[in-house]
């Protein structure tokens, strides 16, 4: 593996200042986590436990072992089911058993080596494990690279919804290796370019374009060939969520304002009931969050604050993160029965997160949404990607 100077990003909570952490972005970086878990964990911290899955830890946990043991850390490491359906209780019951198995201490910690689903699991286990241990996240999908592995959220899946138990927990440090990119399916590719393009598109424009004009030189769903240049541009998204972070941790539902975490679920509203609708089997997230980023712009054009242009640069932008399964086969009145039941709704309202135009987003209630708009830009949205 060949290592390079990585890209560096703090992130500080302006509530919490004392709790920065760092997070690392470069190629190779896997086998220097040893040195970076010793430099961001507590002095005394001797165990630590390592939460993966059989694929990713086949692939990657050898070199992480090494590395942490090199720096004398004693690690065990404990494998999920792959797969969102293994984000559940009984599997963090699972994790929390072993977690005691291993008699862990205070100033021990947890590592999350794989996607989001693991992150998000393992960052539960460590948030809950003797009221809160320190954990250290390895992201190594895309989408949990520019996203879920920065910001805290940690959660679990019920039968009923979608990351409905969790806590805030922020991790003490991630360490993302862009080489592990390389064995990622084309699909989480795409994926993960959804939600980079998310990010632009809802709260910063010139990230939206230089995602854009990187996607044009890389062709999306291919491993990309520099890795310099991906990890510039990863760690420019970790820092645009970082400073998001950073003034609204916890996601205040009174806050409407566009530099609120609420932003960041730009295109969410629509994807959780694509999801939903097609039993979660046909859509990665990311990608139902790509067609959830085109029904928010048509309805914006509808409601006559996005200009018709700008528009057709967010298709051009979700086109560009690859080929989306098919979504013109569901019909609107699915969505909007789903759309009744989604977790982010306050005082009984959808908030939709609209744009004013591209990198800057706008909160609106959804009754300001009139059927007919909403019906004639699903209509619209989920016919025009292909
Ligand atoms: N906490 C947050 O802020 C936040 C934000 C966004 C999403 N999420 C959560 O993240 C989850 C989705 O994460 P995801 O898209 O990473 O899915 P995932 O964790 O299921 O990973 C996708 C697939 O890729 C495989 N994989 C992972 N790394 C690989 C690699 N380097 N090479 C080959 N295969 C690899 C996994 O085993 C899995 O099969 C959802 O549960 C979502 O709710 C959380």
């Amino acid at each position: 593996m060949s290592v390079m100077t990585p890209q560096r990003v703090r992130v500080r909570l302006r509530a919490r200042a004392a709790d920065e952490y760092h997070v690392l972005v470069g190629a190779g970086l896997l086998t220097q986590s040893g040195t970076e878990a010793r430099r961001s964990l507590d002095p005394r911290a001797q165990r630590l436990a390592l939460i993966s899955n059989e694929k990713v830890f086949g692939l990657y946990g050898a070199a992480l072992l090494k590395s942490l043991r090199a720096a004398a850390f004693s690690v065990e490491p404990f494998l999920i089911g792959d797969g969102e359906r293994h984000k559940n209780l009984r599997t963090l019951e699972q994790v929390l058993a072993f977690l005691a198995s291993l008699g862990l201490e205070r100033t021990d910690a947890v590592v999350a080596l794989g996607g989001g689903v693991v992150g998000d699991l393992a960052g539960l286990a460590a948030a809950l494990y003797l009221r809160g241990i320190a954990f250290l996240q390895i992201p190594t999908t895309l989408l949990a690279q520019v996203d879920a592995s920065v910001g805290g959220k940690t959660a679990v899946n019920t039968k009923t919804a979608k990351n409905s138990i969790g806590v805030f927990h922020q991790p003490r440090a991630v360490i993302v290796d862009t080489e592990t990119l390389r064995t990622l399916p084309a699909r989480e590719l795409t994926a993960g370019w959804c939600e980079a393009v998310k990010h632009g598109a809802a709260g910063e424009r010139s990230l939206f374009d230089r995602t854009v004009e990187f996607l044009k030189l890389e062709p999306a769903g291919h491993a990309p060939s520099s890795d310099a240049a991906l990890a510039r541009l990863i760690a420019a998204h970790i820092s645009f969520k970082a400073s998001i972070v950073a003034g609204d941790e916890r996601e205040d539902v009174g806050r409407t304002d566009y530099r609120s975490r609420r932003i960041l679920n730009f295109g969410h509203t629509t994807a959780h009931a694509l999801e939903a609708v097609t039993g979660y089997r046909r859509f990665r997230h990311g990608e139902a969050v790509g067609y959830g980023m085109l029904v928010a712009g048509e309805i914006s054009k509808r409601l006559g604050t996005l200009d018709g242009s700008e528009l057709e640069l967010l298709r051009d932008a979700v086109r560009s993160c690859g080929r989306l399964p098919r979504a013109d086969d569901i019909a609107p009145t699915r969505i909007t029965g789903a759309l009744a039941s989604d977790k982010k709704s306050v005082g009984g309202s959808v908030k939709w997160i609209l744009l004013e135009r591209l990198g800057h987003a706008l909160i609106v209630d959804g009754r300001e949404i009139s059927a007919r708009v909403l019906r004639d830009s699903l209509r619209a949205a989920l016919h025009k990607t292909s």
